[in-house]
């Protein structure tokens, strides 16, 4: 490597009259009072070049790759913006490497091109230092969690990609095999039997900075293909567990953000967060609290009086602007969690208590509602009734969010952190059958296993989630480790003996030859470089992201493959989509 070569961002004072050999990409060329000057840019930023001399470089144009010699100079006049700003590189020689053609779309931290462009183009759009930075906080954070966790004695061991089915709650990619016909592999939606496999093993620490897949409905926080900072250990109690995620968060805000976060974390049970905020990840950076609303078992109004459950929240001082369209807008968020929740809101407004339900309520109900709920001119209360708990909780949950939002009441400069703990062991799924809430590996709370077999709904369960501003950032559990046990979950998720020995059957098995207690977690990585890097897009912190239709636009993967291929592999495409 050439002796002088510097980094473009390293230019800098210290090197004045120096010569230095500079590698990058032409930003910009421009021609002032018979000088030019080319901004070049590599990883580590952006330094000035000039030269008197035309034919230096008037083949130069954007993006062009150059190699440029020359002297380090201080500039005429200095650019604050820039971190090599004071000085500039008095050009010698300039070596074009390779043109360019013009690019589809502007590389620079502002660009205005679609995702979809920036996506096909990805190589271009990874140009941006604005991206850069942020796969480099992934780096930080990966490298953090490497040096912190060999501290500790954690062996990173890899886990098979062609794998059976584990049962995440999601869809499975499938590969199918060539040499067994009819066969498939499922590609791992995490490595949860693997490294439980692994405490059976004796290895007692494990972790793996592992890529997940699955196939689901995508949004802002998922990709189909994901990774996870995946955790086991042996011998540990959830309260050791708990310690063990504070100390490896405070860490790694420490190492990569310089930020000192205070431990220990606030904790609150499933309960409370679905009793307070309405969501298993609450966003806690305010308050608007849900709550209960008495008085209105006192009113005579037909859906008050049928529902089980009547609970608010309240708004303040948007009386004026809460139209007929705005409360008809909130009572769908509503009814996108809970169809048949009634939505009723009350305002205070010129002294008044307005709502469309007023002609139901008499004069107690009304100084009631204002006292109960310390309405004040200007407030809005958002009524939800329902004869379901959590839907109707977690509805006014997105309402309450939505205003959090739309009124700037969340500071964006804060990190809340919080423990849920407490989960229940099952929940109803949408066909009213059982289902485990995390996972069907998870154990159940000591004090509930009285009610496993008449009233498992009832029983909680040892996992818990970290919640970061109001993101689900970790989640784990204590594990069964007793196959009579996880026998018994399996039966109450309605599995039979012989579909347990079929796809869990090498698993229940393992627990039969001394399994340690032991326990997990595994953080979203990608969700945590979000929460450091501060986007809402996940598609920003991975290097080569789908869109949100799974696709992508750069490779167009998934794509059509050759008949042979699908003869090799005995399969017959029956539902083709039309390209
Ligand atoms: P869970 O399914 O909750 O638990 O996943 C753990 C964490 O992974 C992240 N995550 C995702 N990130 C991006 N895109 C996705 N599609 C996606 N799905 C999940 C979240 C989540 O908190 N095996 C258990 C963990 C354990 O019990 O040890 C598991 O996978 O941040």
């Amino acid at each position: 490597m050439n002796k002088e070569r510097i980094n473009a961002g390293e230019i800098s004072k210290e090197l004045l009259g120096q010569k230095v050999t500079v590698y990058g990409f032409v930003k910009k060329v421009r021609k002032l009072g018979g000088l030019t000057f080319v901004d070049l840019r590599d990883r580590s930023g952006i330094v000035q070049l000039v030269s008197k001399d035309e034919t230096l470089v008037n083949k130069l144009r954007n993006e062009f790759v150059i190699e440029a010699k020359g002297e380090v100079a201080l500039r005429e006049v200095a650019n604050p913006q820039l971190k090599t700003g004071e000085v500039e590189i008095i050009l010698e020689s300039v070596n074009i490497l390779s043109e360019a053609k013009t690019t589809p779309l502007i590389i620079d931290d502002k660009t205005d091109a679609l995702e979809d462009v920036r996506l096909k183009y990805r190589y271009l759009d990874l140009r941006r230092p604005i991206i850069q930075e942020k796969l480099k906080v992934r780096h930080q954070i990966k490298m953090s969690v490497h040096r912190y966790l060999d501290s500790l004695g954690f062996y990173e061991i890899e886990t098979p990609i062609l794998n059976l089915s584990t049962p995440e709650g999601a869809r499975d990619y499938l590969v199918p095999s060539r040499l067994h016909h009819g066969s498939f592999y499922a590609l791992p939606q995490s490595p949860q039997i693997f490294k439980q496999l692994l405490m059976i093993g004796g290895l007692e620490k494990y972790y793996q900075i592992a890529r997940c897949f699955r196939d689901e409905d995508l949004r802002a926080d998922r990709q189909p293909e994901f990774t996870q900072i995946d955790i086991e250990m042996s011998f540990v109690t959830q309260e050791e567990i708990l310690t063990f995620i504070e100390k490896f968060i405070k860490n790694m805000f420490q190492d990569v953000l310089h930020l000192d976060i205070v431990t220990p974390f606030k904790r609150l049970t499933y309960k409370e967060a679905i009793d307070r905020y309405g969501s298993d990840k609450p966003d806690t950076r305010f308050a608007m609290e849900i709550k209960d609303l008495k008085e209105a078992r006192h009113i005579d109004f037909a859906p008050f009086k049928q529902a089980n459950y009547i609970r608010y929240i309240k708004v303040d001082g948007i009386a004026k602007e809460t139209s007929r369209k705005v409360i008809d807008n909130d009572a769908s968020t509503i009814h996108k969690f809970d169809k048949s929740a009634t939505f009723v809101a009350m305002k205070y407004e010129d002294g008044h208590l307005t709502s469309s339900i007023l002609k139901f309520m008499n004069e107690d109900n009304i100084k009631n509602i204002i006292e109960e709920t310390s309405l004040k001119e200007g407030d809005v209360l958002f009524i939800a009734a329902s004869h379901n708990y959590n839907r109707v909780s977690n509805g006014l949950g997105a309402l309450r969010l939505s205003y959090g939002k739309k009124l700037g009441l969340i500071d964006e400069n804060v990190y809340d952190i919080l423990f849920i703990i407490d989960f229940p062991l099952f929940e109803l799924a949408e066909d009213g059958s059982i289902t485990s809430t995390h996972h069907p590996f998870t154990r159940p709370h000591d004090e509930d296993l009285k009610y496993l077999t008449n009233d498992p709904l009832k029983v909680r369960a040892y996992a818990y989630d970290l919640v970061i501003n109001g993101q689900e950032t970790c989640s784990g559990s204590m594990r069964i480790y007793r196959s009579d046990m996880q026998e018994q979950i399996f039966n109450i998720l309605g599995l039979s003996k012989e579909e347990v020995k079929r796809r869990f059957g090498f698993f229940v098995d393992a627990f039969q030859y001394g399994t340690p207690p032991h326990a997990g977690m595994a953080f979203g990585l990608d969700r945590l470089t979000m929460l450091f890097t501060k986007t809402d897009n996940i598609r920003d912190v991975i290097a080569f992201p789908k869109n949100l239709s799974a696709v992508c636009p750069m490779s167009h993967a998934p794509s059509k493959v050759d008949e042979q291929q699908l003869k090799d592999l005995g399969i017959a495409v029956t539902d083709v989509e039309n390209d």
